[in-house]
C-alpha cells in the first residue's frame, strides 16, 4: 500500500534540507517543473523547491492511482452525479467546453444551452457597452452594480480587478455584504440614470443578496419614480425563474445557469456577466479559453505532468504528512490583489469538510487555512513568520513575467523580490554563516554574537511552488483559476471527502433568522445560553422600540 509506503518515506525524508536536494541534483529545477502553452500564453510550475525527491513523488502519484483519480476525473468531466450529497453533477468545465462536445446530465446534452446563455450575454454585453441599451432616461449605461455574496461575487470581482487593463468605459461595482454601508457606499457613487444593477444569486433566496437587492431598488424607485422601468436598470443571474419573477425583473432578462454549476465555481456562467460588462465578451471567451485549456490538460497529461494533479498531491503531502495547516498564496502581481480572497471560498468551502462520502469521519487533516497578499506588502507584513516562525506554511508564487505597466525600475524590482523569497525560504542562512558575518563585521564581543546569531538564522527548507505566467492576461488567468479548482479536485478526491456540497454553511444561517425578530421583541431574550441572551439583549436594548 503506497500510504504505508509514504508514512515510511516520510520518516526518511523529513529531515532532509532542500538544500542539500539541489546540490545533489543539478537537474533539479528541470525534472521538477512542467509547462503548459496556450496560444502565445504559458504556465510554468515549479514545484523543485519542495520537500520531494523522485521517489517522494513516485510514492505520491501511487497512491493517486491507489485512489483512481484518473477515473474519478473522467467522471466530474462525464457528468456523473459527484456531488453526492446534493445528488448533482458538477460540471463547470461544461461552461468552458467551447468546442461544444455534448456533456450529457440525466441523459439530455446540456451544451445548447450553454452556449444558448453565452451568446445572450454575448447581445446584452454589446448592447450595453456599445450604448443600444438606454437607461429610463434615454442614457446609456457607464456603472454596473453586481449585487451577490460569496462564489456570486467573489469570482467577479477578482477576475474584473485581475483584468482591469482590458476594461472599458464601464465602472464596476460590487455589494456583497449586508452591512448597510456596503450598499450605501456604492449607491453614493451612482447616478440612477446611468446605473445597471445585476443581481446575482444562484438561489435567489440568500439573505444578503435578497435585502442589498431591495434595497438598491427602493433606492432606485426613491430617485426615479419609474416602476415600470426597473426593467431597464435590473437584470437577474439565478436559476431560480420565479423568485426572479417575483422581484419584478423582466425574465427576458434574467440569464440562467444551472444546479450543476456550484456557486464557488460558477464565475464562468452567466455570473460572470459583470466581467463580461466590464472587459467585453471577446476577453471573456479568452477566459474561458484558457481554463478550458487548463481542463484538457487536466483530464489528458500523464500523472507525472499534470499540474493540477502534482499541485494537489503535494497539497496532501504537507497536509496529512507534515501536518502543515496553512497555505499561502502570494501572487507577484497587483491585478491579483484579490486572488488569496477568491481562493479562500473556492478551496475551504470546497475542502473544509471533516466526513467522507461514506458518512465516516475522515483520519487525516483536510482542507488546510488558505491565505495570502499580493507582494511586496505581504513581505513587510507576515512573511517573517513563514520565514522564522514555528509552523512550516507551503506558499504558492504566482509570478508573471510581463506587466502592463511597465513604469522604470518597478517590475524588475517585483520579479527580483519573488524570486529572492523563494531563494531565502529554501536556502536559509546557517548558524555559522551569521556568526561569521558577525565576527567579520568586528562590532560584537564574542558573547553577544553567541546571543545575536540565532536571531539571525534562518532555517530554511521551507517549502513553495512558483507558478510563472507570461502576464496576467483573460487567458493566463482563465488557467490559473481552473489550476486551483482542480488542485482543489485532487485533494477533496484523496480525502474521500465531497468538496461540492456546503452545509457547514447553513446552521449558522439558521441561527441568525431565528435571532432577527429578537432583536426587536418586546422581552429580554431567554432561549440561549447566557452569552447569546446578553449579547441579544445588548443589541435590543438599542433597537427595541
Ligand atoms: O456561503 C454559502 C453559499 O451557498 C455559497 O456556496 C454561495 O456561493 C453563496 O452562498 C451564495 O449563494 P447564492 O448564489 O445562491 O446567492
Amino acid at each position: 500500500m503506497s500510504l504505508e509506503a509514504l508514512k515510511q518515506h516520510y520518516e526518511q525524508i523529513k529531515n532532509v534540507h532542500m538544500r542539500d536536494m539541489f546540490a545533489q541534483d543539478h537537474n533539479r529545477a528541470a525534472k521538477f517543473s512542467v509547462r503548459l502553452d496556450s496560444e502565445s500564453d504559458f504556465m510554468v510550475f515549479d514545484y523543485s523547491k519542495n520537500r520531494v525527491t523522485e521517489e517522494t513523488m513516485n510514492l505520491l502519484l501511487r497512491f493517486a492511482r491507489e485512489k483512481q483519480l484518473n477515473e474519478h476525473i473522467e467522471a466530474m468531466f462525464r457528468g456523473d452525479a459527484i456531488n453526492t450529497t446534493e445528488k448533482r453533477a458538477v460540471l463547470h468545465t461544461a461552461l468552458r467546453n467551447l468546442t461544444g462536445t455534448p456533456v450529457l446530465v440525466d441523459g439530455k446534452n446540456v451544451m445548447p444551452d450553454v452556449m444558448a446563455v453565452l451568446a445572450h450575454m454575448r447581445e446584452f454585453s454589446s448592447a450595453v457597452r456599445s450604448g443600444r441599451w438606454l437607461g429610463y432616461t434615454g442614457k446609456p449605461i457607464t456603472d454596473v452594480v453586481n449585487i451577490g455574496i460569496g462564489g456570486s461575487d467573489l469570482g467577479p470581482v477578482m477576475v474584473t480587478e485581475a483584468l482591469k487593463p482590458y476594461s472599458g468605459q464601464i465602472r464596476a461595482h460590487f455589494v456583497s455584504n449586508v452591512d448597510g454601508t456596503h450598499i450605501a457606499e456604492v449607491t453614493k457613487k451612482l447616478n440612477p440614470e446611468t446605473c445597471l444593477f445585476i443581481i446575482s444569486s444562484k438561489t435567489f433566496t440568500t439573505q444578503e443578496t435578497m435585502t442589498n437587492a431591495a434595497s438598491a431598488r427602493s433606492w432606485w424607485l426613491d430617485h426615479t419614480h419609474a416602476p415600470e422601468m426597473v426593467k431597464r436598470h435590473f437584470v437577474a443571474v439565478s436559476t431560480n425563474t420565479k423568485a426572479v419573477r417575483e422581484f419584478g425583473i423582466d425574465t427576458a432578462n434574467m440569464f440562467e445557469f444551472w444546479d450543476w454549476v456550484g456557486g464557488r465555481y460558477s464565475l464562468w456562467s452567466a455570473i460572470g456577466l459583470s466581467i463580461c460588462l466590464s472587459v467585453g465578451y471577446e476577453w471573456f471567451e479568452e477566459l474561458l479559453r484558457g481554463a478550458e485549456a487548463m481542463d484538457r490538460h487536466f483530464r489528458t497529461a500523464p500523472l507525472e505532468q499534470n499540474i493540477p494533479v502534482l499541485m494537489g498531491m503535494l497539497g496532501i503531502w504537507y497536509n496529512d504528512f507534515f501536518h502543515c495547516e496553512s497555505h499561502a498564496v502570494l501572487p507577484y502581481d497587483q491585478y491579483l490583489h484579490r486572488f488569496a480572497a477568491y481562493l479562500q471560498q473556492l478551496d475551504m468551502e470546497s475542502n473544509g469538510k471533516h466526513i467522507r462520502l461514506d458518512g465516516s469521519p475522515v483520519e487525516v487533516p483536510t482542507g488546510a487555512v488558505v491565505w495570502g497578499e499580493a507582494g511586496t506588502n505581504g513581505q513587510h507584513a507576515f512573511y517573517q513568520l513563514i520565514h522564522q516562525g514555528t509552523h512550516v506554511i507551503p506558499a504558492d508564487f504566482v509570478m508573471p513575467l510581463e506587466t502592463h505597466n511597465p513604469v522604470g525600475p518597478h517590475h524588475a524590482m517585483l520579479m527580483s523580490n519573488c524570486i529572492a523569497q523563494t531563494e531565502a525560504l529554501m536556502v536559509g542562512k546557517s548558524l555559522e554563516t551569521v556568526k561569521a558575518e558577525l565576527r567579520a563585521e568586528g562590532k560584537l564581543s564574542a558573547s553577544e554574537i553567541e546571543v545575536l546569531a540565532p536571531h539571525k538564522t534562518f532555517d530554511g527548507n521551507r517549502p513553495t511552488n512558483t507558478i510563472v505566467l507570461r502576464k496576467v492576461t483573460p487567458r493566463s488567468l482563465g488557467m490559473l483559476i481552473a489550476l486551483y479548482e482542480h488542485k482543489v479536485f485532487v485533494e477533496g478526491i484523496m480525502w474521500g471527502i465531497n468538496s461540492f456540497d456546503q452545509w457547514g454553511v447553513e446552521l449558522g444561517k439558521v441561527l441568525a433568522k431565528a435571532i432577527l425578530p429578537e432583536l426587536t421583541a418586546p422581552s429580554f431574550a431567554h432561549g440561549h445560553d447566557a452569552s447569546t441572551n446578553a449579547l441579544i439583549d445588548l443589541v435590543r436594548s438599542k433597537m427595541a422600540p
